[in-house]
């Protein structure tokens, strides 16, 4: 459920007009919803609410779905910890004041100067995802005089079913150490002295519309902790990941937290481990929407093409992945057509949607593109010199812009032409 609805004829976000958002900040803007991201964090807790040893587990918003420092800190205020891929989502959380305790650092690629920023940081855990990484870690900490907490991420070869670019759980995908090898791999990293290696971490993909590849992941993990316990380790946490999918499209059921709640519980009884969750699309996803004005309709071949002030520079997942993301008029006549929805970048890729059956809009009308709250912003580049969209954040009938449109502008002013090429 969310809070973008239409009252007396116009689309709102919570109570508040989305025309006189675009009235006041301009468009293309990515427009949040704060009751909704609560609502989303507490019914995702909620589900889970009980689960593993303490019975609290740690939720860790997967920063990279939205990193937006206004809906970190709604979701702190809620109790949720980080999942943070990088040093500067690292400095995002801190900053919006999430304890350093309830972050957890993933990510195949970090560098030392990240490996020494979280272990500066006293950052809950790493999730050491190979061997070279947590030999590293444990040197660098060992050599300022320091301790990591630590997870090894393990690759447990599940197919989750999902699009082939987020999909992270396959062999042969770049993610954890693979199960085969992970008994030797924890034996070795458990002995250095610079690691406190407590237990293990997975995340098989993003936008999973099943929970049996979840179940069959999971499954493996817990024979796992048997095996490094009968090899003599304490294992005391468990990091399941993210990955529960959102409907993009009304025909789409994905499971509840609720569901989800049910089979971790049943899969996780016996484990006695502190859980945590790493959830991004879920708690985001459907609390954003992209709001833009339509440019100008240009008769097609077949169908018209509604060109739109937003393009795949600010949201690129339909470029990308072929994401589907539902597009609705801000003011609906009542009127439907058949259209093709496009931005104005000079390739074909900038397509949001062919032979869609949509609202007829015409030039100037405001119109949304759903469920852009997860993956949207954060994925934007300045293709074109189009610069960065603004984004905004409504709390019932306020709202407040929460990060500025940076225009092409202000970037080219990070650029200069060297003096021998004047
Ligand atoms: N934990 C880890 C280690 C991850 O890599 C991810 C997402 C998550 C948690 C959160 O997954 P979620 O609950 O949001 O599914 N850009 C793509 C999605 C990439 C997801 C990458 N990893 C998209 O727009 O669909």
């Amino acid at each position: 459920m969310d809070h973008f609805e239409t009252i007396d004829g116009v689309l709102h976000a919570e109570n508040v007009p989305l025309p006189a958002i675009a009235e006041a900040v301009g468009t293309p803007v990515y427009v949040y919803s704060r009751a909704t991201l609560e609502r989303h964090a507490q019914v995702f807790s909620a589900a889970l609410d009980g689960l593993g040893k303490g019975g609290t587990p740690l939720i860790a918003f997967a920063v990279k779905s939205n990193p937006n420092i206004a809906v970190l800190k709604v979701l702190q205020r809620q109790g949720f910890g980080a999942d943070v891929v990088s040093g500067g989502e690292l400095r995002r959380a801190l900053f919006a004041g999430i304890e350093p305790g309830k972050i957890v650092f993933s990510g195949v690629g970090k560098t030392r100067a990240e490996l020494e920023l979280g272990l500066t940081e006293k950052i809950g855990q790493f999730n050491i995802e190979s061997l070279e990484e947590g030999r590293e870690l444990a040197e660098v900490a060992y050599a300022m005089g320091l301790q990591g907490q630590a997870a090894l991420r393990i690759n447990p070869d599940v197919d989750a079913g999902t699009h082939d670019k987020i999909s992270t759980g396959k062999a042969d995908n770049k993610f954890g150490v693979p199960l085969v090898r992970a008994v030797d791999a924890f034996a070795e990293l458990a002995g250095l002295p610079g690691l406190n290696l407590r237990g293990v971490a997975l995340h098989i993909g993003s936008q999973l519309l099943d929970l049996d590849p979840l179940e069959t992941a999971f499954s493996k993990v817990g024979a796992l902790i048997g095996d490094l316990r009968d090899a003599g380790h304490t294992i005391t946490h468990v990091d399941l990941g993210g990955g529960l999918g959102v409907p993009y499209q009304a025909h789409e059921n994905p499971p509840s937290p609720a569901d989800y709640g049910a089979m971790v519980a049943r899969v996780t009884d016996r484990w006695d481990v502190q859980l945590t969750f790493e959830p991004g699309r879920v708690i985001a996803g459907n609390a954003g929407v992209l709001l833009t004005r339509v440019v100008r309709v240009k008769h097609g071949v077949r169908d018209p093409f509604v060109i739109v002030d937003a393009a795949m520079n600010d949201l690129a997942r339909p470029a990308l992945y072929g994401a589907y993301h539902g597009f609705d008029a801000v003011e609906p006549s009542g009127e439907r057509t058949t259209a093709n929805i496009v931005g104005p970048i000079c390739e074909t890729g900038d397509t949001f949607a062919m032979g869609r059956e949509c609202d007829t809009l015409v030039a100037g009308e405001l119109a949304v593109f759903r469920t852009a709250g997860a993956y949207g912003a954060t994925m934007a580049s300045s293709y074109n010199s189009r610069g960065f969209v603004a984004e905004v954040l409504v709390d019932g009938d306020q709202f407040a812009i929460v990060a500025d449109r940076i225009d092409a502008g202000a970037i080219m002013d990070a650029e200069r032409v060297p003096e021998w090429l004047e």
